[in-house]
């Protein structure tokens, strides 16, 4: 051992921490800076996804659509098909107005991307009635105030429509526990089957009312 060793203990093979520090140092820049001779820097390397191409029954019409496939449901038919009765409420599945039935079942279609509905029937607000011919449960709302502002109201109508089909084949609700308690059509069955579903201006009275007129009429023409 040398007196130099002693005196800087941390030298070791001929490497200090102030060897270390300014070889690190150097390396930052010359990695930061320019490359000799105005190289451009590397391209940006983002990968751009490919398009997905898939075919849906929307409304009882064939589309045949070339789309990105993080596009969800509700933008496509939104953005994409100009199909704006389905609204953005949340984007992530709380507040049930982008609420569209695909095959016959309700779902959130922000939750959805629409590549996994090829060849999927969707039905929007747009495909259950028109102002001339206004489907039952439309006519219910209208009948009974059921909306205020009404941008919850075509989620709150396709969420009803597919709620009293999922009732007619005996789907349980989701606190099926309480299903044994709670009398099928009761409303506090129709409030829990449709508490997906907010009102912001709280029309919920009215939404109901509707939807019962719709259940009892249903009920009546069944027996
Ligand atoms: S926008 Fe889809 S649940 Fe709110
Ligand atoms: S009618 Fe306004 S949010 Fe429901």
């Amino acid at each position: 051992m040398t007196a130099m060793d002693v005196m800087h203990p941390e030298i070791q093979d001929g490497c200090t921490r102030r060897t270390v520090l300014i070889t690190s140092a150097a390396g930052v820049v010359a990695a930061t800076l320019p490359l000799a001779g105005g190289a451009a820097p590397a391209a940006d390397t983002a990968q751009v996804a490919p398009l997905a191409e898939l075919t849906l029954r929307i409304n009882g019409q064939p589309h045949s659509l070339t789309v990105d496939p993080r596009v969800t449901l509700l933008d496509l038919l939104r953005e994409h098909l100009h199909l704006t009765g389905a609204k953005k409420g949340c984007d992530h599945g709380q507040c049930g107005a982008c609420t569209v039935m695909v095959n016959g079942r309700r779902i959130n279609s922000c939750l959805t991307l629409a590549v996994m509905h090829d060849g999927d029937a969707v039905t929007t607000i747009e495909g259950l009635g028109d102002p001339k011919k206004l489907h039952p449960m439309q006519a219910a709302f209208v009948k009974h105030d059921g909306y205020q502002c009404g941008y919850c109201t075509p989620g709150q109508i396709c969420s009803a429509v597919g709620m009293l089909d999922e009732m007619r084949r005996g789907m349980p609700s989701h606190v099926t526990r309480d299903i044994a308690v709670r009398p099928l059509f009761s409303d506090e069955e129709l409030r829990e089957r449709m508490s997906g579903n907010i009102c912001r201006c709280a029309g919920y009275p009215n939404i109901i009312a509707a939807i019962r007129e719709v259940v009892e009429k249903t009920a009546g023409a069944a027996a």
